[in-house]
């Protein structure tokens, strides 16, 4: 069954929250912790190793209540069952989103079209499991008879960035093999990442659920072509596995049938990595580590899909987004990890967040007039704060800001995750109390400098602190943020699950090319695109 259309900005609560926006959008966030001393501990969600204070936020128990309020007037809790269900809920592609079930335990039965998926799953499951095996403990050779120790990723995307955001997250747990990633059609990028590469000693992944992607196939026809200079075509199937739902079109590239690492259409490509999209991941950590990653998010699953809307992790922090997003219009979003191995977790969710939510028209095909999707951005703290934490501290915009820290330091290095938690810990409180004018003054300072030493606070954080980095808190962490994107959808009344936006520059990308190829002369571009083309076919 398809998700219902109910326009946001038509029920009681959104009227409501916005009578009450009006009433509380100048109160200071730090008077709410003088009226009430219980505010942190009433404003902290707890759940398994997850600590979530969303206690620096410009709200009140009101606030909380009207927009649970909200979700339950846009029947949310319809639409987690039909996700879960496996229901066709990515309605203008006519597909189930079922990322879910790529973590559900065996014994579940998630049925799509009749069949129980589940088996099918753990069948690929248990092929990239004996694969990474025989990777990892060097008994599948290379066409020389060594073993191997490069891994190079191939994709674009979602066969891209959650892969090579794992694998840097889990940096710790990793084995010996090297792992490369080659996503973007600039040839610089493929040279730059084989040119130390022995062909001998290494396995490309080919990432693509289409298997259509010019990227991929770019990438992949350079790398074969460069490869076959020292093997022959015969070693390609030593060399060469792929992971897609075109089974065809790979066989068609040259790949062995028995090296496909088959893909469904009910998952999406930026939500994927549970899939065998995720076999560089298992060969990087081991299939024990990437198993336990497939773990947390199913723990993730159980808690968004059973606890209460005002204790679920997923839906607090989604309803949190759409109050900035919505009431006091905030422009983006900052999420700041204080772990360098999260150092690309704000570029993945740039796709999963972005590509999901990006959408101005509503289930219903009207025009939308109001906002959605969210401008997503960030960069680990403490280097963050060196670079753009000035604009948030004194800044003309608002930026909601989510702050995920790990109590335990993987190396065990005290000193230094002392430091880097007092920053952690430090920033929401200035970002939050800021320092008046009389503080400055009592600080010595001379009168003309007062005013651009003051910080009037009042910036939104949240806090999710995290006992420590493994692949299964990990698990638990990017599940949370899918279920978000998933909760700002249905109420925002968009499909989440479509990304037709991305279409249009593809199609225009190719009839350039052909006319850079000078194939075919097309004339009907705008002149500053024509003058651009002409400009470029002279200088090269
Ligand atoms: O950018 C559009 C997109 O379709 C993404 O949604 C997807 O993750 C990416 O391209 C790669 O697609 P594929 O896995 O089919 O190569």
């Amino acid at each position: 069954m398809a998700l219902k259309s109910i326009n946001p900005t038509k029920t009681k609560s959104w009227q409501l929250l916005q009578n009450h926006f009006e009433a509380i959008k100048d109160a200071h966030i730090k008077d709410w912790f003088t009226q009430n001393p219980r505010r942190a501990i009433d404003l902290t969600l707890t759940w398994e190793d997850f600590y979530v204070d969303i206690s620096k936020h410009r709200i009140t128990n009101e606030t909380l209540d009207l927009l649970v309020q909200l979700a339950n007037e846009v029947d949310l809790q319809d639409a987690i069952s039909k996700y879960f269900k496996g229901d066709v809920i990515n309605e203008t592609e006519g597909r189930a989103v079922l990322h879910t079930a790529l973590r559900a335990p065996e014994s579940a039965n998630v049925i799509v079209d009749g069949v129980n998926v589940i088996p099918e799953i753990y069948q690929v499951n248990n092929k990239i499991e004996s694969f990474t095996n025989q990777i990892v403990n060097g008994e599948l050779k290379g066409f020389t008879g060594q073993p191997f120790t490069d891994v190079v990723n191939i994709g674009i995307g979602g066969s891209d960035l959650g892969p090579a955001m794992v694998v840097e997250a889990l940096s710790f747990y990793k084995n010996h093999l090297k792992t490369h990633f080659v996503s973007n059609v600039d040839g610089d990028h493929v040279n730059e990442v084989i040119k130390h590469l022995n062909p001998e000693t290494t396995l490309f992944v080919v990432v693509s659920k289409t298997f259509t992607t010019q990227e991929t196939l770019s990438n992949a026809n350079t790398i074969r072509d460069w490869f076959l200079k020292s093997g022959s075509q015969n070693d390609v199937a030593k060399h060469f596995v792929a992971v897609s739902t075109n089974i065809e079109k790979v066989k068609e590239f040259g790949i062995d049938e028995n090296n496909i690492f088959p893909m469904w259409n009910w998952v999406g490509g930026r939500f994927s990595l549970w899939s065998a999209v995720g076999l560089t991941i298992s060969l990087a950590v081991g299939y024990n580590h990437f198993d336990a990653l497939l773990s947390g998010a199913n723990k993730m699953d159980e808690h968004f899909k059973t606890e209460a809307f005002d204790k679920n992790i997923p839906v607090i922090t989604a309803l949190l987004s759409v109050w900035y997003n919505n009431f006091f219009k905030a422009e983006s979003e900052a999420v700041i990890a204080y772990s360098q191995y999260l150092n690309q977790f704000a570029t993945y969710l740039q796709q999963g967040i972005m590509e999901s939510n990006g959408k101005s028209v509503d289930r219903s095909g009207n025009a939308i007039d109001y906002q959605t999707g969210t401008i997503i951005w960030g960069e680990p703290g403490t280097n963050s704060q060196h670079a753009f934490f000035q604009l948030i501290h004194q800044g003309t915009k608002l930026i909601p800001a989510e702050f995920i820290g790990f109590a335990k330091s993987l190396h065990g290095n005290k000193d230094h995750q002392d430091k880097l938690m007092s920053n952690f810990l430090a920033q929401t409180e200035a970002l939050m109390t800021g320092k008046s004018e009389n503080a400055i003054y009592d600080e010595g300072v001379s009168d003309n400098l007062v005013p651009f030493k003051v910080f009037e606070g009042n910036k939104p954080t949240t806090t999710i602190l995290i006992d420590k980095l493994s692949p299964e808190s990990l698990g638990k962490l990017i599940a949370l943020y899918e279920h978000k994107i998933f909760v700002q959808g249905v109420i925002w009344n968009i499909f989440s699950y479509d990304q037709f936006g991305v279409e249009l520059g593809k199609q225009l990308a190719n009839t350039i090319l052909h006319e850079i190829l000078g194939s075919t002369v097309v004339n009907n571009h705008d002149a500053s695109t024509s003058n651009l083309l002409e400009h470029y076919k002279k200088l090269t």
